[in-house]
Parts: structure tokens; sequence; C-alpha cells
């Protein structure tokens, strides 16, 4: 390690920081030193070994960790997306198969992606299994940036816990109260959301704020189906964002990207038919876009639910009701009035499910989870090979130059 001089050294990741204080009790003086990987393979050449120079005492094979090059702020991909006027899927995940889909299906279309976890998913799979599926990723895949970002926060504890778990965005969605089932008014909503701001921006962290109620103007009901979602009748008012008020919240948090409620909902069952204007309202974002055409809008509740994807899950003994989701045609509408980021769970589980009972109705005597999952894995991708291309996000990952979220905290210190 001779010749090193302190312009070579970078501060040390919020999380390897506290492994490094378990393995030195020393980490305020504990400094990395970047350097080439030997005989890396040709996919993995931008990858860096990062290794310890600093506390005394630290053992290299404690400390020895790949340098998370490839994770970057949500911002810096939704700024992207909107120079080059294509959209972003961020899928959901909750395990290594899901991770492993959508890395897969970004580099077979060479494309940036938004990786997203709910609370649920971070108590499913617990932070740490998390943090380090996520450092496997940006190890396997240094060529992709990814954006880990916490879907739906439920207060600001939530999404600083994310922050402090190395997530690179957060969604503050004060839309609810911290229950996650009671409608929240504009003030609260505005309070939680720019003190998540206050404390992400100097960070490099972005943020995603909520404005309206998720949830069925066909019915009237907020969601509930993955246990976060308005409970009781809503009003037509609070299932559809105001464009005064987004107007106004925009400016008062200091949001990155707006979610925006016009009559999705989260999982299966959104529509009763294939949507019109009046269940789903696509002028809404065409207004909030003219009002607030530097603002980065999000959809929510944006699976499709393609007809195929339900048919071999009730061929294989499932026992889904007929429904109809988002169908890509309206999402890419959105696109073209500034919608850069679009949520989706439902379909990839439908893909996965629809995959696992086919292998175990066809072929009954096997046991092995490998002989299930890797078709999962393989229908998930295909869903996600689909939605990357569908939303022009294809193509894009090598035009996008990574930085790190301690870099980016100073474009929020210039603004
Ligand atoms: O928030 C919506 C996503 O579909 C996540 O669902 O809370 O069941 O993980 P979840
Ligand atoms: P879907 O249930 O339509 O996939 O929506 C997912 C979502 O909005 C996650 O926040
Ligand atoms: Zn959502």
């Amino acid at each position: 390690m001779g010749g090193v001089s302190d312009a070579d050294f970078a501060p040390i990741s919020r999380s390897l920081c506290r492994n490094i204080k378990s393995a030195t009790e020393s980490p305020s003086t504990a400094y990395l030193h970047e350097t080439r990987q030997r005989r890396s393979p040709p996919h993995t050449k931008a990858c860096r070994i990062v290794s310890s120079v600093g506390p005394a005492g630290a053992r290299p094979h404690q400390i020895r960790i790949v340098l998370m090059r490839s994770l970057v702020p949500m911002r810096l991909l939704l700024d992207h997306a909107a120079e080059n006027d294509y959209g972003l899927a961020a899928f959901n995940v909750n395990n290594m198969e899901q991770i492993q889909a959508i890395m897969e299906a970004a580099r077979e279309t060479d494309s940036p992606v938004i990786v997203q976890a709910s609370r649920g998913a971070r108590s499913y799979s617990q932070d740490n299994y998390l943090r380090h599926l996520m450092l496997a990723a940006s190890e396997l895949y240094p060529e992709i940036p990814i954006a880990m970002h916490q879907d739906h926060g439920n207060s600001p504890q939530t999404c600083i816990s994310a922050i402090e778990n190395d997530f690179t965005s957060v969604m503050m969605d004060g839309s609810l109260r911290e229950d996650g089932k009671t409608p929240a008014d504009f003030d609260y909503n505005v309070r939680v959301t720019r003190e998540v701001c206050e404390y992400a921006h100097p960070r490099g962290v972005s943020v995603e704020g909520e404005l309206g109620c998720l949830g069925s103007l066909e019915s009237g009901h907020g969601e509930k189906e993955d246990g976060h979602g308005a409970e009781g009748r809503l009003s037509r008012d609070q299932l559809l964002t105001d464009p005064d008020e987004a107007e106004r919240f925009v400016a008062e948090t200091g949001v990155d990207a707006l979610a925006v409620a016009i009559g999705t909902s989260h999982g299966a069952y959104k529509f009763t038919r294939k949507p019109t204007g009046e269940v789903l309202a696509m002028d809404r974002i065409v207004e909030i876009h003219r009002r607030l055409p530097n603002c980065h809008l999000v959809m929510h509740g944006s699976s499709s639910v393609p007809q195929e994807l339900q048919d071999i899950i009730n061929k294989y003994g499932g026992k889904l009701k007929q429904t109809w989701g988002v169908p890509v045609e309206e999402i890419q509408r959105g696109i073209e009035h500034g919608v850069r980021k679009v949520n989706v769970d439902t379909d990839n589980r439908l893909a996965m499910t629809g995959a696992i009972r086919k292998v175990l109705s066809e072929t009954p005597e096997k046991f092995d989870p490998r002989d299930y999952l890797k078709p999962a894995r393989e229908a998930m991708k295909k869903v996600c090979v689909e939605r990357m291309t569908a939303f022009g996000q294809a193509g894009w990952a090598p035009k996008i130059k990574p930085v790190s979220c301690e870099k980016f905290a100073s474009y929020y210190a210039m603004v």
C-alpha cells in the first residue's frame, strides 16, 4: 500500500463503516483506497476492489469490499430519462430470484434499473440480506446503473433507516398517516415530506412524495391488498391529485419526484373492464405536467395484469377473478407527459406464480425448489424485458455516468 496519497482516499460508506467498526474499533480514521481489480472477467472490468489502508489492526479480508460504484441516486436516472424522453420501470423485490431476474433483463436490454423494496419486503428479507443482494447486483453488473428505492415509506423514521441501509432513494408517502391507512391532510404531508428531503438531500439521496390517495374510481375504495392503503370509502377528490395542490406541494417540499393519484391501485384487481378515462384519469397527468414541466411524475399501481398471465395461473389451479390492469399504451402516454417512474410489482408476482404452478402441476413429483424457481425467474425476466423495452429505458445504461450519492449531494447544495 506504499505510495498512496490522501487524494487517493475516499470516505467509507455508512454500512461499511459499521462493519469496520466491529472489525477494528477505529471507524473514524478508516479510509479506503481504491485499487483496480486484477484478472476481472470482461463484464466486470469497471468494478473496483476497495481495501483498507487506514485503521490499525484491521485485517484486509475483513474489510475488502467491492465498491458500490453502480448504485446511484434515483434522481440521476430520472433526470436522464427526462432529458431523453423515456420512462423507467421500478420493480419491487423481496428475494434473490427477483433481483436476478431484473438484473438479467437489464443486461439483455442495456437498461438502467430502479429496484424498490416496500416495508413488507424489508421485513420479509431483512435489511442485511437486501443490502448484500444489492451489493452483489452492483458487483456482478457494474455496467448497469442501479437506484435502490424505499417504496411507500410511512414515516420519516422508515426513510432514515432505509438511508442508513444504503438505499439511494426513498419514498415518503405522506398521503396517508403513519398507520398506512388514514388519509392525511395536505399540511401533514408537506411537513413529513419536507423533513425527509432535509435529511436525504445533503446525503445525495433522492426523495419521492405522493399527493392524493391511491384507489379505485370505480368503487371509491382505497386499496389494502398489500396492507398499505386507505381504509373506507374515499371521495373522487381524495382519489385524484389536485393540480393546484401539486404545484404547492412540489414548491414547499423540494421532492425529486411526485407520485400522483389517477385511479390506479396496487394488486391485481384494478379495473372491472378495460379502463377508460372515467376510471383511469390520464388527463390529470397531462394537466399536472403542463403546470410542472420539470417535475418527474410517478405512476403507482401500474401493472398491466396481462390476460395471458391470468390465464396461466387459472389453467394450473389458480383462482383469479377476471380483472384488468393499466394498459401499456396508457403508460406510454403518461411517459409522453412527464411520467418517469412506473411502479410494477403485481405483473412480476403473477408471472412467477404462473410458472411455479405450471411446474408443480405438470411434474408433481418434483421437489427441488430450483426446479420451479428457475422458470419463475425466467418468467419474471421476460416481463421486465417487455416493460423496459416498452417504457423506452432499453439501451440507455451505457450512456449514464454513475455518480455516488456522496458526490450527488453537491447538486442539492447548488440549487
Ligand atoms: O407497495 C406496493 C407493492 O406492490 C409492494 O407490496 O407491501 O406486499 O411488498 P408489498
Ligand atoms: P402494482 O401492484 O400495480 O404492480 O403496483 C406496484 C406499486 O405501485 C408499488 O409501489
Ligand atoms: Zn405503490
